[in-house]
This record gives C-alpha cells, sequence and structure tokens, in this order.
C-alpha cells in the first residue's frame, strides 16, 4: 500500500515537473522574457513573450497529448486558461516548432523541417515589423517605420473573448469577429458551436451549433441585451458595449478599473459562460451562463408562441394572448415547436384603413430581429402608426430604452415572431390583434 502511494506520489511530482517545464515561463534563454518578437529574432518551444505587466504569456503548449504542441497566449496567472490558439487545426507533433517573424510583417509558425503550420496571412513589405504581446492580451504585429498595426490577434478570436475584444462584423468589409468553440477540453481544434453577432436587424448575440440556432441573447437595447438584463448587474466587474459604426458594429467589454480578470468562453457545447478570476482562492468563478434554462432554447414556442419557466405544468410554453396552438394535439404531448396561430384573421387593407389594434406582451425577451426592420430615430408613437397603417406589419416595440418612458426608435416585424419569453426587467412588445380579439379583453 505504501509503496504504490509513493509512486503514486513520484508519479504526481514528475507530471507536475513535466507541465512545470512545458508552462513555465521561459526566461531562461534571454533572461529576461521580452514582450517583443523583432525580425531576426524567434521563438521556440520553451521560450515565451511576456506582456509588460506580466499579465499574459505567449508560449508553446499542450493541453492534450503532449505529442500535439499549440502555440497560444494564456492567463500568466492561470495557464490552462487559454484564450487564443494560432494553429487550433494543425498541431505540432514535437518541440522543434519556432515563431518567426519575416520580411513581409507576417507570423510563421515552422515545424522542424521548416514547413508553416500557420501563418498570419500577412502580405506586404514591412521588413521592419515586430510582434508586440501587448498587457491587454493582444498581439500586435507593427509596422516599426510607419507603426501601423498590421496584424493582430484581436482580429481573430478562437474561442474566448477577453476584455476588448470584439464581438460582431465589419459592414463595409463582411469581415467577422466570432467565437469557435473548441472540439472538446483538451483539443483546440475548430468545434461545433460558434457565437455570432447577428446584425441584420437590431445587434443580437446568436449561438449556433453546426447550421442550427440554439441560443440568442436578445436585441441590444442601448443598456443590454433585451434577453439578459442581468448584463447591468456587473457593472463594478465590467463594462458592456454595443459599438455601431459604419465599419463595425460589435460587442465589447471591458474589465472596471481594479478588478479582476473576465473571460466570456464558448464551450464545446456551445454554452456560453462568463468567468471571473478570483486571485485569492486561485480560481475561475462563474458569474453567469448562457442558456440558462429551458425558455433560452431558440423558438422553443414556435411562432407566437410565449415561453415562461414558472409553467412547468404546460412544459413552459403557452401562446400569446388571441392565438392558439396550431396542433392542439402536439401541444397537448408538449410538443411546441409547431407554434401558435391567429384566432381571429385581421382586418387591413393596404390603403392604410384597418379596425385591428395591439396588445402589449409585457416583459419579455423581444423576438428575433433578423427580418424585423429598424428604424432608430422614430418614436414609439411613430413605431405605431406606422405599423397599423402597414398590414404585413405583426408587432412592433421600442427599439432603445435609455431615454426610460416607454423607449424610443421602432423595430417592426413581418410575418412571424419567434422566440419570446419573459425575463426580469422585460420590454414591452406590441402585437397586432384583430378588434374582435381585443374586444375580448376589455
Ligand atoms: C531561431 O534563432 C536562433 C538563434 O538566433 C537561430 O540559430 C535559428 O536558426 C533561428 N531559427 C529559425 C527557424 O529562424
Ligand atoms: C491562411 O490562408 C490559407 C490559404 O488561403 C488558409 O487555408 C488558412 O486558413 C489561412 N490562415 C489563417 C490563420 O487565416
Ligand atoms: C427570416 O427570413 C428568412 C428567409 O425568409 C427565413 O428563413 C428565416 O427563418 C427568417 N427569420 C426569422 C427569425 O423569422
Ligand atoms: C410594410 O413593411 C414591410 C416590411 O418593413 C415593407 O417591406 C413594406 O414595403 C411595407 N409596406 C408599406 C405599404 O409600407
Amino acid at each position: 500500500m505504501e509503496e504504490a502511494t509513493t509512486n503514486i506520489f513520484h508519479l504526481g511530482v514528475v507530471i507536475f515537473f513535466f507541465y512545470a517545464s512545458l508552462l513555465s515561463v521561459g526566461t531562461s534563454a534571454a533572461g529576461v522574457a521580452s514582450d517583443t518578437l523583432s525580425n531576426g529574432r524567434n521563438i521556440t518551444d520553451g521560450d515565451t513573450l511576456v506582456s509588460a505587466g506580466g499579465s499574459f504569456t505567449l508560449g508553446f503548449f499542450s493541453p492534450g497529448l503532449p505529442s500535439r504542441r499549440y502555440l497560444g497566449i494564456w492567463f500568466s496567472a492561470s495557464t490552462d486558461a487559454v484564450c487564443w490558439v494560432a494553429n487550433r487545426d494543425s498541431p505540432l507533433n514535437d518541440t522543434t516548432g519556432v515563431l518567426v517573424i519575416d520580411g513581409t510583417g507576417g507570423l510563421l509558425l515552422l515545424d522542424g523541417s521548416g514547413q508553416a503550420a500557420w501563418s498570419s496571412n500577412r502580405t506586404g513589405l514591412f521588413s521592419s515589423a515586430a510582434a508586440q504581446l501587448l498587457e491587454s492580451g493582444n498581439l500586435v504585429v507593427r509596422d516599426q517605420s510607419g507603426g501601423g498595426i498590421i496584424w493582430q490577434s484581436f482580429d481573430h478570436p478562437s474561442n474566448t473573448l477577453i476584455a476588448g475584444m470584439r464581438l460582431g462584423r465589419n459592414p463595409r468589409t463582411g469581415a467577422e469577429w466570432s467565437l469557435t468553440s473548441w472540439r472538446a477540453p483538451d483539443d483546440p481544434a475548430t468545434g461545433d458551436c460558434r457565437r455570432v453577432m447577428d446584425t441584420k436587424g437590431l445587434p443580437d448575440c446568436v449561438s449556433w451549433r453546426g447550421t442550427a440556432k440554439k441560443y440568442r441573447t436578445g436585441p441590444w437595447n442601448g443598456l443590454w441585451f433585451s434577453g439578459v438584463p442581468e448584463m447591468s448587474s456587473y457593472s463594478s466587474m465590467f463594462t458592456n458595449q454595443v459599438v455601431v459604426k459604419p465599419d463595425e458594429i460589435a460587442y465589447v467589454f471591458d474589465d472596471a478599473p481594479g478588478a479582476p480578470f473576465s473571460r466570456l468562453v464558448l464551450s464545446e457545447v456551445g454554452v456560453i459562460q462568463r468567468l471571473v478570476w478570483d486571485p485569492s482562492s486561485k480560481v475561475w468563478n462563474t458569474f453567469a451562463q448562457a442558456p440558462r434554462d429551458v425558455c433560452d432554447d431558440y423558438a422553443k414556442c414556435g411562432a407566437f408562441g410565449l415561453c415562461n419557466v414558472n409553467t412547468a405544468s404546460t412544459l413552459f410554453c403557452t401562446c400569446i394572448v388571441g392565438f392558439s396552438p396550431v396542433s392542439p394535439s402536439q401541444w397537448s404531448m408538449r410538443e411546441a415547436i409547431g407554434g401558435c396561430r391567429r384566432n381571429s384573421p385581421l382586418e387591413c387593407s393596404n390603403n392604410g384603413s384597418t379596425t385591428d389594434g395591439f396588445m402589449a406582451v409585457r416583459g419579455v425577451k423581444l423576438p428575433d430581429t433578423d427580418n424585423a426592420t429598424v428604424d432608430m430615430s422614430a418614436t414609439l408613437e411613430q413605431c405605431r402608426t406606422r405599423c397599423s397603417a402597414n398590414c404585413s406589419c405583426v408587432a412592433y416595440a421600442a427599439a432603445d430604452i435609455r431615454g426610460g418612458g416607454g423607449g424610443s426608435g421602432c423595430v417592426m416585424w413581418t410575418g412571424e415572431i419567434v422566440d419570446v419569453r419573459y425575463v426580469d426587467k422585460g420590454q414591452d412588445l406590441y402585437v397586432r390583434l384583430a378588434n374582435s380579439e381585443l374586444a375580448l379583453l376589455r
């Protein structure tokens, strides 16, 4: 017994030193780890770049099999918290890898035979380019003569968003900043799940698994994403922002001054987690996670359905008032995805005359705005008038709640509305109903 324990202890020590040598800050070669890789220099396996304040380290690592080597960036205080991986789909199979910066300002990860396992795909003539690991965790390649940024790791996220990174897209170029899951916790290869910002209607962060939409935060309402009101309660830790500019629509967060590190990680199964580092106990605490509950499953209750986590007896789905299940037999079998249809037809002619009215569904995450029409400059009253005058408009809501009151701006939905649920501090959605249905409510 004793011998077995001793052996296990020894094995533990060996493993510890093995990992310590794989991950330790490689100050050996140069004496002091630098944050910069300049032209003509290189980083070999065991060497690292360390950001000026020491927060981030770039180097080689193996999350799983020691024979698979990756180049990545991790939190120095938590070496297995990898926030960026270069060669995620092309691991090196030994420790002969080397990162070089070439005469065109490109970063190249070479294997022992000089083959590129990964490159930053930059061409140009920047003979004096250098790569620097910034204190933000961003690896930036700059042209030393002009100072312009040639390439940066923040533009190529892996499965993690850290402070200052963007999740979004550039409407001008179509370029996208999105997260892609790892294949497994010990395998950074490109996995099935993606987290992107949908910019077609209002900005909305959407998780996909393959080609299936799994979860969305709900549209940005100026203060938070409509389905995640609790976002606003973490302002002592980090601040959230959605930037809307001609060349950028993006979600960005920043750690509050003096607050510990936080990161948003997309897991292998598509769960997004907000983790905050506790420096005293050296653990990452989970602050938020999505999807949170059954009502977060995308379009769970189908078109014109409404999800309520407190109605377990109907398996959480009901139809919006004025609508009934398309298939009552399926609903009775708790299959709600087929959705709901209108009880009474609308009465509207396209010269603008209508007897229809609107019913407020209060306190909800707004429906998917993919095909919705958005006008940030309209008032809520104008929105109602416009929706009323357009027979294909089935619902409207305020786009921005910052001003208080009923909010401002206008989102109008045509066709169907999907993925509506009750949330705390939810918004008001005005659904078009026939006058006869409204009469029943009076
Ligand atoms: C990396 O740098 C070392 C020392 O300067 C040099 O001997 C080696 O050839 C370089 N390797 C590559 C691939 O550039
Ligand atoms: C670089 O370009 C090649 C070929 O176009 C592509 O296969 C590879 O994924 C690109 N690498 C990166 C890091 O974008
Ligand atoms: C938006 O329209 C497209 C094309 O008609 C459709 O496939 C998609 O399901 C619609 N999205 C929503 C959220 O209604
Ligand atoms: C009604 O709204 C739809 C969607 O926004 C739009 O395409 C259509 O032109 C509008 N119709 C009228 C008569 O304004």
